[in-house]
């Protein structure tokens, strides 16, 4: 067995180090200053205390992007001179997000070992490649991200840090083969195991969804779908599972090939940026193939995802009378268009159908939550159906405190992440595995029907129910970081006197609503009792409508200026309208109030979703 010893390296804190809404992100170039990411990987040990750290089981793996492989060897080396047992490491470096919190909780070793917690290495739906981000984040034992507190005493110990840990003399691993590789230390032995990346995450999706009833959707003919990992993690698992389990045909994989750089691409699933999965979904029937029912997207670590259906339109109805009998002939095309289903829909659906469509859920919910930019599409379906509901800070670390003390099951983002309590993440697989549920669900008789019933209209239907929450996000990137600031304390200032706020919309349009509230979100988890200010300001105006400002917490240079547009309809006679149509009075006055031109020097946002 190789032996190592441990060495004890003299450093200085690095400026920096704070981690935002979901771990550490800065380019690659600054990860690779010496010392960097050690500096970050012992601040994040001595946050925890030895007493949790000596004799652990550590995770370690991500998305696979640029930096992920050399990051893991010297975690491996730091981990070893902390006194961890025992590291897991996902074959090639490679575990999605949500397959990092499935692993936690519920992979257990030959020795009968589970994991303590978890480095993921992932900077989400951001660039890679050697120019681009790269990013750390610690998951705890229960799955989920580190709760504040830890990842404060983590950006303190930055500010701090006189020297870190590594073994010397322990080589590189073979991250790339299967095994399991010991080493000895002063303290005893180290080991590295390297499992299959997929295989404890698509047990745990066999436990939760009838996997049968969707591979029985997918072999109808009629029944085709697409699905886009845009080079990120998702593609280690969306063979295994769409195609190996559930029947899909291989060619309704498209960038389901991991790479470091993911292809050059922004691996980020929405309209503007998963653009291969948008264009087949836009086909028109005259061209050589039809557009696929189904469509979705995930991020690089694949814990987000987009849902996309088939648009179909009515063209015309044609009445005519023959001397028997009536005909009716309908006439459907497919228009250049897909049929988008936003996020905040998408997780006010899945709540909706859940018990009866997946039996993870059959015995009820517990409750169901979303982050307070999200739609209040989900606040009419708990209401109806007699849930539990919490409105909580963007960042999914907030559901997981709900989840353990089971209070939520579902809970889904605007920011395209949907989940629930099987893991501690929000989990992009898990999203397209409930809707090919649903949709297996709402045509379980109707297979060898004429139509089958699509996205579109499941999600229809929802809006003749519930009424519908028009959105948008309007998104402004690398804004210069004192603008950004600027533009906020004029919106909070603003909010001292809601007359002259009401008195500015008025003169902007007539044809919008009062406002009749302005603050900025403060959250008390009901669990711990933890105060989270400042979480973005909010004007909700008399008829439900709202507009919410916010700071993005995962960018990595600049700042990123989030507008969230809000309205609601309950007239089914008013529901079938474009988005942006119906919401070009709240953005006009949105952005006039906010002056979002002066202070940014934008004329447009950089993403609309
Ligand atoms: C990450 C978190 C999400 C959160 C999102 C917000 O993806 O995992 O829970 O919604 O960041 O991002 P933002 O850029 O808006 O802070
Ligand atoms: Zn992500």
């Amino acid at each position: 067995m190789v032996m190592f010893k441990i060495a004890r390296v003299e450093t200085t804190p690095i400026d920096g180090q704070k981690p935002g809404t979901s771990g550490l992100r800065k380019k690659v170039k600054v990860f690779k200053q010496p010392h960097y990411l050690q500096n970050f990987v012992q601040a994040t040990f001595n946050a925890l205390g030895a007493d949790k750290v000596r004799g652990a089981t550590l995770v370690v793996s991500g998305d696979g992007r640029y930096y992920s492989k050399d990051a893991i060897q010297i975690i491996i080396k730091m981990a070893a001179a902390n006194g961890v047992r025992s590291i897991w490491v996902g074959q090639n470096g490679l575990l999605s997000t949500p397959a990092v919190s499935a692993v936690i909780r519920e992979r257990v070793a030959a020795d009968g070992s589970k994991a303590n917690g978890a480095f993921i290495l992932t900077a989400s739906h951001n660039p890679g490649g050697p120019t681009e981000d790269f990013g750390i984040k610690y998951n705890m034992e229960n799955g989920g991200p580190a709760p504040e507190g830890i990842t404060d005493k983590i950006y303190t110990n930055t500010t701090t840090i006189k020297e870190y840990l590594i073994a010397e003399g322990l080589p590189d691993v073979d991250i790339s083969a299967i095994g399991l590789t010991s080493f000895a230390g002063p303290e005893g032995q180290f080991d590295v195991d390297v499992f299959d990346s997929a295989s404890d995450y698509v047990k745990l999706m066999k436990s939760i969804f009838d996997f049968q009833s969707i591979q029985k959707l997918l072999s109808s003919p009629k029944f085709t779908v697409c699905y886009d990992a845009l080079h990120g993690v998702a593609g280690a698992y969306a063979k295994r599972i769409f195609v190996e389990e559930l029947g899909a045909q291989e060619s309704s994989l498209i960038n389901c090939v991991p790479k470091e750089d993911f292809g050059g691409g922004h691996p980020d699933p929405n309209l503007t940026y998963a653009k291969e999965l948008v264009a087949r979904m836009g086909l028109g029937k005259t061209n050589e193939q039809d557009p696929p029912e189904f469509g979705a997207a995930a991020d690089g670590d694949a814990d987000r995802n987009m849902i996309l259906g088939k648009r179909q339109v009515v063209f015309f109805f044609f009445f005519f009378n023959v001397d028997v009998s009536t005909a009716v002939f309908t006439y459907e095309f497919n228009s250049n268009f897909r049929f988008f289903v936003t996020p905040s829909d998408s997780v006010a659906i899945i709540a909706a159908n859940a018990v009866q469509a997946i039996p993870y859920f059959a015995s009820g919910l517990k409750g169901v939550a979303r982050s307070m930019p999200t739609s209040a599409a989900l606040d009419v379906v708990a209401k109806n159906l007699n849930l539990k509901f919490f409105e909580v800070p963007t960042g999914w670390k907030f559901f997981g405190n709900l989840m353990d003390a089971g209070m939520c099951s579902v809970c889904g983002e605007e920011s395209f992440g949907t989940g629930s309590d099987h893991i501690r993440e929000k989990d992009g697989i898990w999203a397209v595995l409930a809707w090919l549920s649903i949709l297996a669900y709402k045509n379980k008789d109707n297979l060898g029907g004429k139509k089958l019933v699509s996205v579109e209209d499941i999600v229809r239907q929802h809006w003749a129910t519930y009424g519908r929450h028009y959105y948008t996000r309007y998104d402004y990137e690398n804004v210069d970081a004192g603008a950004a600031k600027e533009l906020m304390s004029h919106l909070v200032k603003l909010q001292s006197s809601l007359s002259e706020v009401n008195n500015i919309i008025k003169g902007i349009r007539s044809d919008v609503s009062k406002v009749v509230h302005g603050d900025e979100f403060e959250y008390k988890d009901p669990v711990d009792g933890s105060i989270s200010k400042h979480q973005g300001i909010r004007y909700l105006f008399e008829d439900g409508s709202r507009l919410i400002f916010r700071l993005s917490g995962t960018g990595s240079e600049g700042a990123t200026i989030r507008l969230y547009i809000e309205q609601y309809e309950k007239d089914p006679s008013k529901i079938g309208r474009d988005s942006q149509d119906a919401l070009a009075p709240l953005v006009e006055v949105a952005l006039k109030l906010s002056k979002m031109q002066e202070f940014t020097g934008r004329s447009a946002p950089t993403v609309i979703t």
